[in-house]
């Protein structure tokens, strides 16, 4: 049982506590999440449960692996329904930024005196999807991407997806700063894309893989499936079973 989960919005701060935990000798779990939680997502929990002291769960829904055709605005979300659930587990902080990608504070510190930033505007991305924080005023133009596995599966209807995931996951790596992260194999791709960036990036952080969990029916639990309708779902089973 929990015994007082903070919630912590803001980036520094987040680095101060997990810092100030580590200068303790604690070591820290990281489940990085986009909300409307799940037993999946209990799994992940329960499986950092077992290699480190203290575990971050963070939600937060990342503008910068939807493009603008897919469903950003309408994702699913229950945030209070969350924080019920993580509060009866072993969870100590939930990271809820509310917008990764916004960099005005520290621009308006560094804005005199920038060449670079005042010659060149604010281009846009070189892909041709302009995702949604390609954003003039938020200027985010750097990305991370694991060039080959990032190309096929998902990767083919879905462009921008992963070098979102890999730069969202890099950021909370570095805000976070913890020691393993648990990645659901569902997102199988996902998983393999995030441990070879751990890997090429050299990250001090623990990837580690955890087993899928599935509804009686044989479908994998993930947020998204409360918009398919009992027809779609029952198709999607169907498939399972070729
Ligand atoms: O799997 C997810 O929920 C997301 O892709 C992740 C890893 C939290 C990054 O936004």
């Amino acid at each position: 049982m929990a015994t007082g989960l903070e919630i912590i919005t803001d980036k520094d701060q987040m680095r101060k506590w997990s810092r100030s935990m580590r200068a303790q000798g604690k070591t820290i779990g990281l489940v990085p999440t986009m909300g409307y939680l799940h037993e999946g997502h209990i799994s992940l929990i329960k499986v950092a449960q077992k290699h480190t002291n203290l575990i971050v769960v963070s939600i937060y829904v990342n503008p910068g692996q939807f493009s603008p055709s897919e469903d950003l605005s309408t994702y699913p979300s229950d945030f209070q329904g969350d924080i019920d659930k993580l509060k009866v587990l072993p969870v100590d902080v939930v990271f809820h930024p509310y917008n990764l990608y916004d960099y005005r504070d520290i621009e308006s510190e560094s804005k005199c005196n920038d060449p670079i930033r005042d010659s060149s505007g604010s281009e846009s991305g070189d892909t041709g999807v302009v995702s949604c924080v390609e954003d003039k005023k938020l200027g985010h133009e750097t990305w991370v991407r694991v060039e080959r596995l990032e190309k096929g599966m998902c990767g083919k209807s879905r462009p921008v997806f992963f070098r979102g995931v890999a730069t969202v996951v890099t950021k909370l790596f570095n805000i976070v700063e913890p020691d393993i992260a648990v990645f659901g194999k569902k997102d199988y791709q996902q998983w393999r894309i995030i441990r070879r960036m751990v890997r090429d990036l050299d990250f001090a952080v623990h990837v580690i893989g955890s087993e899928i969990v599935r509804d009686p029916d044989g479908l994998a639990l993930s947020s998204r499936n409360v918009r398919l309708s009992p027809k779609e779902r029952e198709k999607v089973c169907l498939l399972l079973l070729v």
